[in-house]
């Protein structure tokens, strides 16, 4: 993907194929949300090509590719008109809109959206708008409108960034136990923390300067010396049961 005179998605090749989870792990600006959103169908390469479900990723294609993939991140967040009841918030997301208008809902879609919420734990707020709930509820409600169309693929952008440390753990409880139902879609998380890496997450792309540093299986790709060098700092990363964390190193 090229902007101006740069590449800020260079060379990368990469496969993902059903039933995996990645994430792709790198610092700001590494290039992070601009591949999710080429993974997405929601931006096209500049030169290369993208194939999703079997489909070559074009403008001409990208709206019937959308509802097969699910995709939260703030940026959409932010288009979100504050009014919006959440139940709303939820159901429009099967039509891949941001506000109510004349969609017409059948009863199966009012149930899917309640039950949706209750799955990420905001249940109880579905009659609230959007206007008023924390930011970590947002979050929620974000994955759960994602989810809506019933998405072959689930994208996530930094879905736990502004949590609160109980707010990301209960994330990563819904993630995990969300990832372990046969029926869920593909994952594929951007973060930008080994500690917001939820359990059951198979394989990693790390991501630094446009390019891919390394990808493939969680624990051959998450290494002391690939951290990094991927973040420019000595990093060690430590292992504790299905979950990772990471800190400087002093030597
Ligand atoms: N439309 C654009 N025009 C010019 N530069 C762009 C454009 N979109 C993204 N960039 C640049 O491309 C680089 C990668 O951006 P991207 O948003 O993909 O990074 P990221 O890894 O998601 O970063 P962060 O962790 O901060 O969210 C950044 O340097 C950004 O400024
Ligand atoms: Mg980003």
């Amino acid at each position: 993907m090229r902007r101006g005179s740069r590449n800020i998605v260079d060379r990368v090749d990469w496969s993902v194929n059903e039933g995996e989870r990645w994430v792709i792990l790198g610092p700001n600006g590494a290039g992070k949300t601009s591949l999710i959103q080429l993974a997405g169908a929601r931006l096209f390469p500049t030169v290369g090509t993208a194939t999703i479900l079997g489909e070559k990723v074009g403008k001409a294609n990208a709206a019937e590719l959308h509802p097969l993939i699910g995709l939260a991140s703030s940026a959409l967040d932010a288009r979100i008109p504050g009014s919006e009841h959440l139940h709303d918030v939820v159901r429009t997301g099967a039509y891949g809109v941001t506000a109510h208008w004349r969609e017409q809902y059948d009863e199966e879609d009012d149930q899917r959206a309640r039950g949706l919420l209750a799955t990420m734990g905001v249940g109880e707020l579905a009659d609230r708008t959007f206007a008023s709930i924390s930011s970590g509820e947002k979050k929620r409600v974000g994955i759960a409108r994602a989810l809506m169309p019933d998405p072959e693929i689930l994208l996530l952008d930094e879905p736990a960034s502004g949590l609160d440390l109980g707010g990301r753990e209960e994330l990563m409880g819904s993630l995990r136990t969300l990832s372990s139902d046969p029926a869920a879609p593909s994952m594929i998380l951007v973060t930008h923390h080994v500690e917001e890496i939820p359990a059951g997450f198979t394989h990693v792309l790390l991501m630094k300067d446009g390019s891919v540093l390394d990808s493939g299986e969680i624990d051959d790709v998450l290494t002391s010396e690939n951290l990094s060098e991927c973040f420019g700092i000595k990093l060690g990363v430590e292992k504790t049961g299905d979950r990772y964390t990471a800190r400087a190193t002093l030597n």
